[in-house]
């Protein structure tokens, strides 16, 4: 597709949108309802690349999914559940959260099995899935290969282990977990705090959890083969989608937004709490408990005096996907912004310290770069001179709405490439850009 030209910022607006929906949620709906015993299904289920790569990994796993204009239906048959035909091949598109945790649900499978995926999945660390799956007895072809495209074969002797995840990778605590579903006995995990939709759905499934919190870390205990019945879910907003509409509400002037809807389970709100400290006007209105998440509708108005933050670290795990986003405050913010230990956004779809660096430094704004931390000077004046073209960034979608958002309410010139790459995610993002909000872009 052609590159996207923005060369006027949005009009002050003032109203309500709904953002689509959440994506891990919907990843783990989807994985989850193939392990359960008969039919489940979702409302409101993200219909993202990522999404329908999950649902196409599972039909090749003789899965039957049904989509309908207004829901999905998954018929599963139970744990170790699924056909292997000869010669599976599952493509995990651009998905991490899909690559990542529909290996543990193959650790008894009887054949080999590749993942593939996309050029910039292919690039990610599968080291830190392999590593625990090996322990559970799957086997990992060809050996001491750290990325895909890989095979897995299963074994009839898998074990239940014990897990230390250090990162704050809910993604490597969830396939644990869910490897743990598909095994005997106990598997014990000591967690580095992290999304835990995977918690609240075993919880809510009667999947048998147990759960201990110390200050920074959680210790779950998952007891393996107990079936579950398939189950309905009504998927709320995204609050990772959620965060271009927050920070463009925030730059722009005299504008109102209402997001509705949105999970905003503390484990994923870190970006509320760190645009609030900046001096950001954001409430949550109408709080509601559905199962184990909290669903709020976000109110947020236009900020002025924004300021700096030393962002403190506790905040790093619940805002990862965000950062960038936060980036853009911290360009406008008075004084020197300051985040640190956020390597992991360089293990993300494209190196997302690097890059978002870069794109600071091409609209002007100094900054200084490790490979685990980045200061922001801000200026609340900042003025975007030249044009800022963005290309090669490996198809971020993350990258490509940033970008979108920061010329929008900074302004400048921009061609932006790759502007298909948000249909991953948030394929409603430049819709509601321009129908709701009047944003111009061609
Ligand atoms: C996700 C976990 C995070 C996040 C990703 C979604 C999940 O990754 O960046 O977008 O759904 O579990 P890590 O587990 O690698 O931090």
């Amino acid at each position: 597709m052609k590159p996207i030209i923005i060369e006027k910022k949005i009009n002050s607006f003032s109203k309500k949108i709904f953002v689509d929906s959440d994506k891990s949620i919907s990843i783990r709906w989807v994985l989850l309802a193939s392990q359960a015993t008969g039919k489940s299904t979702a409302y409101n289920l993200l219909m993202s690349e990522d999404v329908l790569s999950a649902i196409k990994c599972l039909k090749n796993l003789g899965i039957k999914v049904i989509i309908y204009k207004d829901k999905c239906e998954i018929f599963g048959n139970g744990i170790n559940g699924f056909r292997f035909k000869k010669n599976i091949v599952l493509n995990a598109g651009n998905s991490g959260t899909l690559g990542r945790l529909i290996l543990p649900l193959l650790i008894r499978a009887p054949i080999k099995i590749k993942l593939i995926g996309d050029r910039s999945l292919s690039k990610r660390d599968f080291a830190r899935i392999i590593d625990p799956l090996k322990n559970f007895g799957a086997t990992f072809f060809p050996k001491n290969k750290n990325k895909i495209p890989l095979f897995i074969k299963g074994s009839n002797f898998v074990r239940p282990i014990d897990y230390v995840e250090k990162k704050g990778s809910a993604q490597c605590k969830s396939a644990v977990m869910l490897a743990a579903i598909n095994s005997p006995g106990v598997t014990k995990i000591k967690a580095k705090r992290s999304r835990n939709h995977t918690e609240n759905f075993f919880k809510n499934l009667n999947i048998p959890i147990n759960i201990k919190k110390s200050k920074s870390y959680d210790f779950i205990e998952v007891k393996g083969e107990k079936n579950f019945q398939g189950f309905t879910y009504n998927i709320p907003g995204d609050i990772s989608s959620s965060a271009f509409f927050i920070v463009l509400t925030i730059l722009s002037k005299n504008s109102y937004l209402i997001i509705k809807k949105i999970n905003i389970n503390p484990t994923r709100d870190g970006v509320v709490k760190i645009l609030k400290k900046m001096g950001a006007k954001i409430s949550f209105r109408n709080k509601q408990l559905y199962k184990g998440e909290k669903i709020a509708d976000i109110h947020v108005k236009s900020s002025k005096s924004l300021k700096a933050i030393n962002c403190p670290q506790k905040f790093n795990t619940s805002a990862i996907d965000e950062f960038l986003i936060i980036f853009l405050v911290a360009a406008k913010a008075k004084g020197v912004s300051y985040f640190n230990n956020i390597q992991e956004l360089n293990q993300k779809e494209s190196k997302r310290l690097d890059i978002g660096s870069k794109i600071l430094n091409m609209m002007g704004v100094k900054t200084k770069l490790t490979s685990k931390s980045i200061k922001i000077y801000g200026n609340p004046k900042l003025k975007i001179n030249k044009k800022c073209i963005v290309k090669n960034f490996l198809g971020d979608h993350r990258i490509m709405a940033m970008s979108t958002i920061a010329a929008l309410s900074i302004g400048g010139k921009w061609e932006i490439h790759n502007p298909e790459c948000i249909n991953t995610s948030f394929p409603s993002f430049f819709k509601i850009l321009k129908k709701n909000l009047g944003a111009k872009i061609n």
